[in-house]
């Protein structure tokens, strides 16, 4: 039985998280990642829609959004994060964090027009499927679904970030990666994430984003 890493990756961001998702001594290839998801969401989301950020971290893709969304919704399940992103955004009554684990959120169905979930998160999941579900829950019909994840090409690099900021690797299987200090990522195929994503009835576009990253859109149909 493969144990469940989720407490890990919490204790990871409750520790390490503030330090880890600022963008200094990141290694280029990465921030060259962040700002490609950036302009690729900049160029997608319409003035006025609803939007939720799943595993919303320190607030990034919200503050990038915060003109433009008429409702934001942040929901990640580390205490500290959302202590972050609360302060962050408390003057803007359109933007609400959650403190939960996406698998199973207190949102209604059918809300959103674009539910997210950026940077790689999906791959640190322990259970995608499930997270996925509850994305398309969310999602009102004919709203979209955007994610990124890391490609098969990023190892080398993700090895160099978890190096710079002091994380040690435990282990790899596969095209996982496992901390000692609880984060994990996983490295997808094209077709790998193609094929978890048409499992659940979604017919994505992926595009490669940058030489490490893939961005896959769907539209979900009820
Ligand atoms: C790599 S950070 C990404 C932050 C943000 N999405 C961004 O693009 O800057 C991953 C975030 O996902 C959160 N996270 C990981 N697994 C989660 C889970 N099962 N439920 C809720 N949040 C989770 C972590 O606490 C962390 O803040």
């Amino acid at each position: 039985m493969i144990l469940d890493h989720t407490h890990k990756v919490k204790k990871f961001y409750e520790r390490f998280g503030e330090d880890f998702l600022k963008l200094e001594y990141l290694p280029e290839e990465v921030l060259d990642y962040l700002k490609a998801e950036e302009e690729y969401l900049l160029s997608k989301i319409r003035e006025g829609s609803k939007v939720v950020d799943f595993g919303c971290g320190r607030g990034r893709i919200l503050k990038l959004l915060l003109n433009r969304a008429e409702l934001l919704v942040g929901v990640d399940h580390s205490r500290k994060m959302l202590n972050y992103c609360e302060e962050l955004f408390k003057k803007h009554k359109h933007v609400r964090c959650h403190l939960s684990d996406v698998r199973s959120t207190p949102l209604r169905d059918d809300i959103f027009d674009y539910t997210l979930c950026m940077y790689a998160t999906f791959g640190s999941f322990h259970e995608p499927e499930k997270v996925l579900k509850e994305m398309i829950r969310v999602t009102k019909p004919g709203g979209k679904i955007i994610l990124s994840v890391y490609s098969e090409d990023a190892l080398d690099t993700v090895l160099k970030m978890y190096e710079s900021k002091g994380i040690r690797v435990e282990r790899i299987e596969g095209n996982v990666i496992y901390t000692k200090e609880g984060d994990v990522a996983r490295l997808f195929s094209k077709e790998e994430i193609r094929k978890l994503l048409a499992r659940h009835n979604l017919n994505p576009r992926v595009r490669r984003l940058c030489p490490i990253a893939y961005i896959c859109e769907a539209e979900v149909l009820k």
